[in-house]
């Protein structure tokens, strides 16, 4: 099963088996974990490279 978590102040931590596709389509090579950008800063979108340190605030909590 794949899981996604919604780290607090950061990335979509992406784990299992998953195809991570891009706007066309097309196979996005990836590991079996990895983290999807949320805040938008990141040089090397979609992946999280730590640009949100300390400038993304969000704590989503399930209802
Ligand atoms: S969430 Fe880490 S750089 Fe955007």
């Amino acid at each position: 099963m794949a899981t996604i978590k919604v780290n607090d102040n950061g990335p979509l931590r992406v784990s299992g088996e998953i195809e991570l596709l891009d706007g066309e389509g097309n196979k996005i090579q990836a590991k079996e974990t990895f983290s999807l950008c949320r805040c938008g800063l990141s040089d090397n979108k979609p992946f999280c490279d730590g640009s949100h340190k300390g400038k993304f605030e969000s704590e989503v909590r399930a209802e």
